[in-house]
């Protein structure tokens, strides 16, 4: 073999056992005891051995907001890599005119050679017509599953109607795919944008100004919408960056009608809250959705404690405070996103296990398991099982960290989390057998990430 871990305490979703596991070209020989015979050994004592982390929901080098996002498929997935992440899901998002099929090809070319995890990309529809319509079943069938249609940003040339939202559940639900949404109620919310969008809120609220144009019911409108068109169409949803409580009930109530909704949440709604937009740095903590309220924090541990929600995932669109600073004091102009990839898993664990709002096993399945099933994955990711790639992470529980953005592998100048201490972090990760990154640090090849081509769901 060419390389085990001993001695360690093995974390699926479903079992925590102790165990030595064997690799060999790339994917997982044996798990048994006792094990021996290989070039290389890790020993493992005191730490766990799970499947490699997914996030399912990134953007890297994304034109957005006037600007690009900070994270180029290099440094993104680095940081990934550090973070204990062996997998990303991008997004190839049409502009108009194009065809999804050609901006699919186009994303592919930024990001080979320079991913450093693997990746798969889901297809971003702002440009729905007959042509898009006809494009689909070539994309499934290459391995691009799933598509993201936005119900807002009107000015950046994204959004979907009600009408293009229904025709694309209609038309996934014959090829197997996922419908991905991000669900705010675009009407309200460019009217709630005018009304503060003046000299008066903005000298008064400054940054809280994104908050108060945003509430609740902006998110929670919108996504009661969408599970509605997926009920009446038959489709898979699958609601991205859920940042309400309310929005989880929604969530819960449909799944009992036995509706195909799914939803995620990212660490910024489960950790930070919207009194943030009004300190001095408010403006960096701007993201669409925005963060909310102490009680969506809580119903939304709470959604994942009970498994009533279905993934972790970051949502990372980093902006350095230079991006930021583009927003002048205007708050429509702050770019939206942040960095995320790196901190998910360590965040997760110490104030979501440790603090006994998940599990361990609930821990891989939010952030591994289950995002590897639902987007076509499983089980060559997601999973620790003979024959498939040997994608692991060992998570040292012990380990305390400081967050500190100058030893972050991000390329951004600022962390939402500075100074949090963590207890619990990526000791190494290991992508189709190679070691890719040592406490906490990327030690892997720029390149050696591939495309995932994904499967379709069979229902
Ligand atoms: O603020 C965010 N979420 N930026 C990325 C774009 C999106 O809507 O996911
Ligand atoms: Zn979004
Ligand atoms: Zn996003």
């Amino acid at each position: 073999m060419d390389l085990i871990i001993k001695n360690g305490t093995v974390v699926t979703d479903s079992e925590t056992f102790k165990a030595d596991i064997g690799i060999s070209n790339g994917k997982i020989k044996i798990i048994g005891q006792d094990l021996n015979g290989a070039d290389q050994i890790i020993d493992a004592t005191g730490q766990y051995v799970m499947p490699g982390g997914l996030d399912v929901h990134v953007h890297l080098q994304l034109p957005f907001c006037g600007t690009v996002s900070a994270d180029d498929f290099v440094t993104g997935t680095k940081a990934a890599a550090a973070g204990g992440i062996t997998t990303i899901v991008d997004f190839a998002i049409q502009s108009k005119g194009n065809t999804l099929t050609d901006t699919v090809k186009s994303r592919k070319k930024e990001a080979d050679g320079k991913v450093c995890v693997d990746y798969s990309l889901h297809g971003g529809i702002t440009d729905w017509n007959d042509r898009t319509k006809s494009e689909l079943k070539s994309l499934v069938e290459e391995g691009i599953v799933s598509f993201k249609m936005f119900m807002i940003y009107r000015s950046e040339g994204w959004m979907s109607s009600d009408s293009m939202l229904y025709q694309a559940l209609e038309e996934t639900k014959k090829l197997g795919g996922t419908i991905m949404v991000h669900a705010e109620s675009v009407d309200v919310l460019d009217y709630l944008v005018e009304k503060y969008h003046n000299p008066v809120d903005m000298k008064k609220y400054g940054a809280y100004c994104h908050v108060l144009s945003r509430p609740n019911f902006v998110e929670e409108e919108a996504i009661q919408r969408a599970i509605k068109w997926t009920e009446v169409t038959g489709g898979r949803l699958y609601i991205v960056h859920m940042s309400t409580g309310g929005g989880a009930n929604l969530v819960i109530a449909a799944k009992k009608r036995g509706i195909e909704v799914l939803a995620e949440t990212c660490p910024q709604y489960l950790l930070l809250d919207d009194d943030l937009f009004k300190e001095k740095n408010g403006h960096l903590y701007g993201t669409c959705p925005q963060i909310k309220k102490k009680e969506d924090i809580d119903r939304l541990w709470d959604a994942l404690g009970n498994g009533e929600i279905d993934s972790i995932a970051t949502d990372t669109c980093t902006f350095d405070t230079k991006q930021k600073a583009m927003w002048e004091g205007d708050f429509t102009k702050i770019p939206f996103g942040m960095p995320g990839s790196e901190l998910m898993m360590p965040l997760m664990y110490t104030y979501g296990v440790r603090e006994g709002k998940i599990n361990l096993n609930q821990f891989v399945h939010y952030q591994s398991t289950n995002p590897a099933k639902i987007f076509g994955m499983y089980p060559e990711k997601g999973s620790l099982q003979v024959g498939t790639d040997a994608d692991i992470l060992v998570f040292d529980p012990r380990k305390n960290v400081t967050v500190d953005y100058q030893h972050l592998e991000t390329n951004c100048d600022w962390s939402p989390y500075q100074g949090w201490k963590l207890k619990g972090y990526p000791y190494i990760t290991i992508l189709r057998g190679k070691i890719i990154a040592k406490d906490g640090r990327f030690t892997g090849d720029i390149g050696y990430g591939k495309f995932i081509k994904r499967k379709p769901v069979v229902r």
